[in-house]
């Protein structure tokens, strides 16, 4: 759907279809330069990075496969707590291979910290991320992000990818959810 579809939902649209599908075109071009033709795993964290991952590896200029993993947050409700549990593992044994791990979002950055740290325990031959949208002013660790899309303010945002109660992911946009929509 459009922004237009759900304007009364929305305060703002923040990133474009077109801004991001041009971002994600640059990135693709930095990534593809970066691994010089040394074979690269695409690891998806679902169900938020769907979108990102599908545009994204179409926009590589040669192969790359894709493996997912599924993972939750213990914690106190929106709020990430670093404590994490895998919902579904790879299929793939990643010792030996380049990982490029492709989020939508960082916030806090507890998730794919925990994330980050349990690929590196299997002895692949390097993990880097790729993320379409990071809040610098919610950082709670540092996390070395190779490849960022856009720095964001510290708001919630919907679309992309990206949920409120499931809801807003098939938006095309990245956009502010009006107040009513929470209450
Ligand atoms: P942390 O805080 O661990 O959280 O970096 C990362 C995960 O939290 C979700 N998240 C959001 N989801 N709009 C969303 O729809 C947001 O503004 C937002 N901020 C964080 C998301 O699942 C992300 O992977
Ligand atoms: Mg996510």
């Amino acid at each position: 759907m459009d922004s237009k579809d759900i304007q009364d939902d929305l305060v703002e649209v923040l990133i474009t279809e077109d801004q991001i599908q041009a971002r994600l075109a640059e990135l693709a071009t930095e990534v593809w330069e970066h691994y010089q033709g040394k074979d690269v795993l695409l690891v998806g964290v679902l169900k938020g990075a769907v979108m990102v991952m599908a545009d994204f590896m179409r926009h590589l200029p040669g192969s790359a496969p894709m493996d997912w993993m599924a993972v939750s947050s213990y914690g106190s409700g929106t709020k990430s707590s670093g404590v994490v549990r895998i919902l579904k593992d790879l299929d793939t044994d990643i010792s030996g291979k380049h990982v490029l791990i492709v989020e939508d979002i960082i916030d806090s950055g507890l998730t794919l910290s925990w994330i980050r740290a349990n690929l590196d325990s299997r002895s692949p031959a390097s993990v880097e991320i790729l993320t379409l949208l990071r809040k610098p002013e919610a950082a709670k660790v540092e996390i070395d992000t190779r490849w960022v899309g856009f720095d964001i303010a510290n708001e919630f945002v919907v679309g992309y990818g990206l949920d409120y109660a499931e809801g807003y992911r098939n938006l095309r946009d990245v956009a502010t959810l009006a107040p009513h929509v929470y209450s």
